[in-house]
């Protein structure tokens, strides 16, 4: 199956300029064989011409500028980009936390979204118990709200800490804790923003290593993996570049680093 005649699973309810045109749904032609001939890999996100504004005292600021993104089906993508560039906006609207003006967007599967800050998504008092909230909506058994929450725990690594008080952990492993929570509810597409802003080295590659354990493996998840730390790069397996609303570029982490390095960045992996 290509990747544009899979179903929409999430198509963002249509908005005004979809409702008054409803051009937006469909890609122009030249759009479509271009997405075609480059794409061997079905997609796990498309995000098509996305626009966002947020009104504001001096009037509406328009934050996404048509971004499009595509991700590959099982990738570990990184979405670079520097402070307030619309990165996270662009996630939210991925995750259906708001609705864009304008453009569309295909999640292939149920997801899961991760905050950068790890004590706005846990709850609850001990790890076990934050892992289950999610849970709490699909009335499953408790034998199988169990096993689902071990499971989810073994996968980050995180088994041992299921008793833990979430204030004794550290900031990784609340962030590992955060990313079993959104797993336990078996989810095709992990959205992730900025998880190791607030990290140490240590806490950094652990959570890293917890996505990267994920992706790839027989149930095929996908992780768009928000960042600004431009060392994260050698860990994807695609990036894209954002700046000013918009995705510049999109390529192999290699190629994205060079781009980066021709802007002037200091990038560490061509070091
Ligand atoms: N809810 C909001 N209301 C008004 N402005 C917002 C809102 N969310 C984000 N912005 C603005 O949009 C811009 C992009 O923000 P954001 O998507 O958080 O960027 P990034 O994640 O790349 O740092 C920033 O200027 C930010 O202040
Ligand atoms: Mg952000």
């Amino acid at each position: 199956m290509t990747a544009l005649s899979r179903p929409c699973l999430q198509q963002l309810a249509p908005s005004r300029a979809t409702q008054r045109g409803r051009a937006s749904l469909t890609k122009p032609r030249h759009l479509r064989s271009v997405v075609l001939a480059s794409t061997t890999q079905a997609l796990a996100i498309e995000a098509d011409r996305l626009s966002v504004s947020f009104k504001g005292s001096s009037g509406h600021k328009q934050v996404l500028k048509r971004a499009s993104l595509q991700v590959p089906e099982g990738s570990f993508h990184i979405l670079l980009g520097p402070n307030g560039c619309g990165k996270s906006t662009l996630l939210r609207a991925l995750g259906g936390l708001l609705t864009p003006d304008s453009g569309t967007v295909m999640v292939n599967g149920p997801h899961g979204f991760v905050f950068q800050n790890p004590d706005h998504q846990l709850v609850l008092p001990t790890v076990a118990a934050d892992v289950a909230f999610g849970l709490g909506r699909l009335r499953l058994a408790a034998d199988d709200v169990n096993r689902r929450v071990q499971q989810a725990l073994r996968a980050v690594s995180m088994e041992d800490f299921a008793d833990r008080p979430v204030h004794t952990l550290s900031g990784g492993q609340k962030q590992r804790a955060a990313i079993a929570g959104v797993l336990a509810q078996d989810p095709k597409v992990l959205l992730l923003d900025e998880l190791t802003t607030f990290l140490d080295d240590d806490d950094r590659e652990g959570v890293i290593r917890a996505v990267k354990g994920l992706v790839g493996g027989p149930s095929r998840v996908t992780a768009l993996w928000v960042t600004h730390r431009l060392e994260e790069l050698p860990e994807a397996d695609g990036a894209s570049y954002m700046e000013d609303g918009r995705v510049i570029t999109t390529g192999s982490p290699r190629g994205i680093a060079k781009h980066l390095a021709k802007l002037g960045a200091r990038v560490p992996m061509l070091r």
